[in-house]
């Protein structure tokens, strides 16, 4: 007999969407983010994020670094309501230098958004992100932006992306003119013409005039020559393009394609109310259980994020869930898998950038924020009823590495601390050489900017000042077949091995040259990019 609370649960869940968006530097993340919430009813005027960020950045004292520098560091979840669905918008720091972050953020995400300037197409950081989204073959939708300047033409975008991603495309809606000349788009659902107005700065809605497409007023509305090349290329996209398929969508093959401008609001609307109707709804996660559907009653999630001091004044650690089943209620005391105790869930917080308000319930698909007084670490699976651990979060591969020295042995104590923390907050990773005379940990990092933050924050929050001394190398590869298999191997050349936070070997190598030539002499080591974070056992300690 299904009860009432299990159809509660349904009716919640089959309401939720959530998704993260993937895109290079400066293609219109932020824009885009603004402008759907402008659309949600979540800001009244597009602008207020933008002061958000300003009010943040005056209360927040390592977060004046992105200020400084005109980066973001963080990633937020943003969530708001539209048209009877609740939206969680996952979001990620634009700079690649913290790509790990936005992967492990992807990992909390049953959709993908992924954004390209219209006169750029693809760029490298989208690609890159593309490819975590291909591991996880979650759907993925295109926004064309900026059509409001002169771009490259929208047949050639869509054929970048099925050649060099190799993934179809379905033009959702398509556009009419570009630069000055960008008038609205069509609608290839309803098959209507949407016609937009300008208004200041795009702070409000667009107007929005809808014709259907053979209605005799287009001859007034639209001048001619856009008109017949507009049908001129609907012809072409129903004769060659690629046929709506929601399956393919949701199995990651196929990407409906939106055009628009998110700085003048035009299609920004079109492309929200597609994405709500086409998008996957929380769907079920690999366990050690098998799959664990969403609708299922018991509670369970795993963190995906943990974010210490947002706010100085009260020096908090935040850790970020993706409920993956049931629903959560505060102060629900559940299951900890990896220490095997149990933890009341109180002080829930449901976010909005940094912002967030007390919170009695959510439901599978949400994101919530718990206070984590060191309980919580990446990947950590929480539950009611039966023990179960989803699937660990896999450690990109760093490409930067450096020792990182106390010169000052006094500060050893909140060195350690600090460095231990960063570490458990997924801020950098940290690797020891097997050589037990040299003790300083190394920081292992995509990018440059992570050790900038790791210093800034040892200094402002730990009261440490430190040195980085850069070690020569750029791969790194986890020997899967462990210590023995390396022993078995003896001695090799052009590497040095060190071990990561859990004791496994890592071999590190200058290039990737020096690599492939280790990989091809010894298959048996069994070298992996990466590797899952461990979860049943803590990390070693300094
Ligand atoms: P990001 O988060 O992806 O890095 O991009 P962001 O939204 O900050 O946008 C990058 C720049 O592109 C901004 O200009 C923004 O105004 C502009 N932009 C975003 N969407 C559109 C669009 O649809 N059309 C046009 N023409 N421009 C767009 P900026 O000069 O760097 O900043 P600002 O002074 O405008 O804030």
């Amino acid at each position: 007999m299904v009860t009432e609370i299990q159809t509660d649960l349904a009716t919640e869940v089959e309401k939720r969407r959530n998704f993260a968006i993937i895109s290079h530097p400066d293609a219109g993340k932020t824009t885009l983010t603004e402008k759907l919430l402008l659309y949600g009813g979540a800001i009244h005027e597009a602008g207020a994020v933008k002061a958000r960020r300003a009010q943040r950045h005056a209360t927040s004292d390592w977060m004046a670094m992105e200020q400084q520098r005109g980066i973001s560091i963080t990633s937020t979840v943003l969530q708001f309501e539209y048209d009877n669905c609740w939206i969680n918008l996952l979001d990620t720091p634009g700079h690649q230098d913290f790509s790990e972050d936005t992967y492990r953020t992807l990992a909390a995400a049953d959709n993908a958004v992924m954004l390209e300037d219209a006169a750029k197409g693809l760029e490298p950081q989208t690609r890159k992100l593309f490819e975590v989204c291909r591991m996880r073959s979650i759907p993925i939708f295109t926004f064309f932006n900026k059509l409001d300047r002169p771009g490259r033409d929208p047949f050639e975008l869509l054929d970048e992306i099925e050649q060099e991603l190799g993934l179809q495309t379905y033009a959702v809606n398509w556009p009419i003119g570009m630069g000055d000349r960008f008038k609205g788009v069509f609608d290839r659902r309803q098959r209507q013409i949407h016609l937009f107005e300008r208004t200041a700065h795009g702070s409000r809605a667009a107007t929005d005039t809808i014709v259907e497409l053979g209605d005799p007023r287009i001859e007034e509305l639209l001048e001619q020559d856009l008109y017949y090349k507009l049908k001129e290329d609907l012809e072409v996209l129903d004769a060659v393009g690629a046929e709506f398929d929601l399956e393919k969508i949701h199995q990651g093959q196929l990407t409906p394609v939106f055009f628009g401008s998110a700085m003048t609001n035009f299609g920004v609307k079109l492309f929200l109310e597609s994405f709500l109707d086409y998008a996957l709804k929380p769907s079920p996660r690999r366990s050690t259980l098998g799959e664990v559907q969403p609708t299922d009653p018991e509670f369970s999630g795993f963190v995906f994020k943990l974010q210490a001091n947002m706010d100085p004044k009260h020096r908090d650690r935040i850790a970020f869930i993706r409920i993956c089943s049931g629903k959560f209620e505060k102060d629900m005391v559940v299951n900890h898998a990896r220490s095997g105790k149990t933890v009341r869930l109180s002080h829930p917080q449901r976010l909005f950038g940094q912002e967030r308000e007390s919170l009695v319930e959510a439901y599978a698909g949400d994101v919530i924020g718990l206070n984590n007084p060191g309980v919580f670490a990446i990947g950590d699976t929480i539950y009611s009823g039966k023990k179960l651990e989803f699937e660990g979060i896999p450690m990109f591969s760093p490409e930067l590495f450096a020792y990182l020295k106390n010169p000052n042995p006094s500060k050893f104590k909140q060195f350690r601390k600090g460095v231990s923390e960063l570490r458990e907050e997924g801020a950098v990773q940290i690797m020891y050489s097997v050589d037990e005379a040299k003790r300083d940990p190394i920081l292992a990092a995509v990018g440059q900017l992570q050790f900038e933050v790791v210093q800034f924050r040892l200094l402002s929050e730990y009261g440490v000042e430190t040195r980085v001394d850069p070690l020569p190398f750029s791969v790194a590869r986890w020997v899967g077949g462990g210590w023995e298999a390396l022993e078995r191997v003896g001695r090799l050349f052009n590497t040095v091995t060190v071990k990561d936070s859990w004791g496994r070997p890592v071999l590190l190598f200058r290039n990737e040259w020096n690599c492939q030539q280790v990989e091809g002499e010894h298959p048996e080591l069994n070298l992996k990019s990466s590797a899952p974070v461990v979860s049943g056992q803590e990390p070693e300690s300094l």
